[in-house]
């Protein structure tokens, strides 16, 4: 296996190879299918890189559920903020329902934050967050919802199986760290 990729300007490392995260995508799936059972959730993957992270798992699930998937932009804005987002794509039914999203990576917490306030707007039964990375030094806004974490990483910029640098390495089947 080749230890080091170039993605456009960068190096990377690898970080975490494919046969573990099919293991802990594994127990992640146990486990959602005991906390779930008799609920029928509803999991929604956010665009554009829970995408492997989200086949391999709902592979994992053999509860009953729906699927879907959501999309956040972001772009730059004239609000105190900075940065004004929208989400494409969400449900309207989640009235009652129990609600799974899905990241690849919570790094400030923004977006996660951004996705549950318009959750929240139609009232669930429940919502927990699933995702497959997690950087808890890089977290600006803390999410009590995240509740299935594949990895804890350092605060270091990562790419591969979903996750890309400037729109390139998501098809990569390991995750790699960037080089500095
Ligand atoms: P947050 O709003 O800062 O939590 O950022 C969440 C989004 O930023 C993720 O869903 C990713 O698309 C992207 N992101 C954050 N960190 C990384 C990284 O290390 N590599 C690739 N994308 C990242």
């Amino acid at each position: 296996m080749k230890h080091t990729v170039q993605v456009e300007d960068k190096e990377f490392e690898i970080l975490l190879e494919n046969d573990q995260i099919s293991k802990r995508t594994r127990l992640i799936g146990i486990q959602l299918n005991v906390d779930y059972e008799n609920r029928c959730p509803i999991v929604i993957g956010v665009l554009n890189g829970s995408f492997l992270f989200m086949a391999d798992l709902i592979k994992e699930l053999t509860i009953s559920c729906e699927v879907g998937f959501i999309r956040v932009s972001s772009y730059k804005g004239t609000s105190t903020s900075g940065e004004v987002k929208e989400a494409f794509g969400l449900p309207d039914t989640l009235h009652n329902r129990n609600v799974i999203i899905v990241e690849d990576i919570v790094d400030t917490g923004h977006t996660l934050k951004f996705i549950l306030e318009k959750v929240y707007q139609q009232s669930p039964a429940s919502i927990k967050v699933c995702s497959l990375l997690f950087k808890p030094a890089a977290l600006l806004e803390p999410v009590k919802e995240l509740e299935y974490v594949g990895f804890e990483i350092p605060n270091e910029f990562v790419v591969g199986y979903g996750l890309d640098y400037n729109g390139l390495g998501r098809n990569l089947t390991h995750i790699y760290r960037a080089i500095d």
